[in-house]
């Protein structure tokens, strides 16, 4: 099993699902979770702040995650969210959401039995998160924390919302990262950080490739690929 923690904008989703496919492993998205959560709480017309309705909306909340990395997918209730928790709503929504105690309970335990059920039955999984190296799998053979600057990171994001049809600019999306940075970096529950035994990579003068390629020589360095 892979960890890949980072910051939003390193491309770590990318990278993620490009190792996994070179690893022939399946890919877990926690982010998609937490986003899929917020999408139950916008839908609700509950307030994203108030933890203690949040924490009824995902108790109440049913979902399936895909793990194959070609097309992972995610359904809430019956309904495929997977373009819907990528719009800018949720994203604003997802961090005071994905900062309540309990949703973090619930989706931690259902991270660790997706986890346990592909690391049993196929042999491999790439999980990309803030926690997962600190608080979901914090035995995982190897952690990686991908970084890069805010404004690489940004310039990337604008690029992907740009060819994904929606609009934003390199100011307001920097802005978002910056916010998002603080946000995750300082909540009470599990904030984003480098588990104490991550391997750090900065990528930002690294290209895709060149950041699947940085991964898969750690993988095989440390005598994970079978
Ligand atoms: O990686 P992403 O942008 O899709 O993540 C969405 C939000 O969920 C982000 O604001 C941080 C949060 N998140 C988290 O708290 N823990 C995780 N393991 C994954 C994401």
């Amino acid at each position: 099993m892979v960890a890949l923690d980072g910051p939003a904008g390193t491309g770590k989703s990318t990278v993620a699902k490009r190792l996994a496919m070179a690893l022939d492993a399946r890919y877990l998205d926690t982010g998609s979770m937490y986003r899929a959560i917020a999408v139950a709480v916008l839908r609700a017309g509950v307030d994203p702040t108030d933890e203690v309705k949040v924490g009824e909306v995902a108790d109440n909340a049913k979902l399936v995650v895909g793990t194959d990395p070609e097309k992972p997918g995610i359904v809430l209730d019956g309904d495929d969210v997977s373009v819907e928790i990528r719009g800018p709503e949720v994203t604003l929504a997802v961090s005071p959401v994905s900062a309540a105690r309990h949703v973090r309970e619930l989706l931690v335990a259902q991270q660790r039995a997706i986890i346990a059920d592909a690391v049993d039955t196929v042999g491999g999984i790439v999980v990309e998160g803030r926690d997962i190296g600190t608080v979901v799998s914090p035995d995982a053979p190897l952690k990686v924390y991908l970084t890069a600057s805010a404004d690489a990171r940004a310039a990337r994001r604008t690029k992907q919302d740009n060819a994904a049809g929606r609009e934003s600019t390199v100011d307001a999306v920097l802005a978002d990262v910056r916010r998002r940075d603080t946000y995750d970096s300082s909540r009470a529950v599990s904030p984003l950080k480098a588990a104490d035994d991550a391997v750090e990579l900065d990528n930002t003068d690294l290209d895709l490739a060149g950041t699947v390629g940085a991964l898969l020589d750690l993988v095989e360095s440390r005598g994970l690929r079978v």
